[in-house]
């Protein structure tokens, strides 16, 4: 069943045409990995997708309701979330950054303090939780920005090279946490060139080339 999809995507930056997608499906509970060369659009696809940047052309649909960009509807951004490759994490605690969205949502402090202490042992965060955020590593910044995402229960999680620049044991860390998101109801949009994320089984694999998105091309090794 298809949760999320956007129709005749165009966007340019200048003369040059990124993106022209006729059609995108991304189908309810699936995980997909989205590969291309660097420049070639997987950031601004994602970012489309979570209104967080517009198409200059297009429209999409959200299970039986259909939006646009001008503007995204504030009720789809609940449901679609983006995490950067470098996650900004504000100055306070790691806390705090993990309960930030809870509470412009206006939760509760008695469900926040629960969903973050369920976070913080999800993403295993415990050791953390004194550092300041600016002092973390690449790849505890990136676990405290996959806890933040993951209290809010997004229906499509969008991932931007969750495992970029990570040492191997971060990048293992994270793998396991977005392998959580994969196995939950979430449907989830890898972009990554990593190829042990590229080959995980329950990933379907979508590559953008010439702004469009095409079978992916046969390895070559
Ligand atoms: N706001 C912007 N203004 C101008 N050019 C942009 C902007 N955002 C992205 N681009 C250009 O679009 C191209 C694709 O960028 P991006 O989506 O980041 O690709 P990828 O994530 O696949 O590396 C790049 O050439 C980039 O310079
Ligand atoms: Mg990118």
């Amino acid at each position: 069943m298809t949760l999320l999809g956007v129709t005749d995507i165009a966007k340019s930056f200048g003369e040059r045409r990124l993106l022209a997608i006729d059609t995108l499906t991304l189908s309810a509970g699936q995980s997909y990995v989205l590969t291309g060369e660097n420049g070639s659009g997987k950031s601004t696809l994602l970012r489309i997708l979570a209104g967080i940047d517009a198409p200059d052309s297009g429209h999409g649909l959200y299970g039986a309701q259909r939006f646009d960009w001008h503007p995204y509807p504030d009720w789809l951004r609940r449901e679609v979330i983006y995490v950067h490759q470098h996650p900004y994490l504000f100055h306070s605690t790691v806390a705090d950054n993990i309960v930030y969205g809870l509470r412009a949502r206006g939760v509760d402090a008695g469900r926040r303090e629960a969903l973050l202490a369920a976070a913080i042992a999800w993403a295993r965060l415990d050791h953390l939780l004194a550092t300041p955020p600016q002092k973390l590593s690449g790849g505890e910044r990136q676990r405290v920005a996959l806890a933040r995402a993951w209290v809010l229960s997004p229906k499509v999680l969008l991932l931007d090279e969750p495992t970029a620049n990570l040492d191997a044991e971060s990048r293992r860390q994270t793998i396991d946490l977005l392998r959580g998101f994969c196995a939950a109801e979430c449907t989830t949009v890898v972009a990554c060139h990593d190829r042990d994320v590229i080959a995980l089984p329950e990933m379907q694999p979508l590559h953008l080339a010439d702004g469009r998105i095409r079978p992916r091309p046969v390895a070559s090794d």
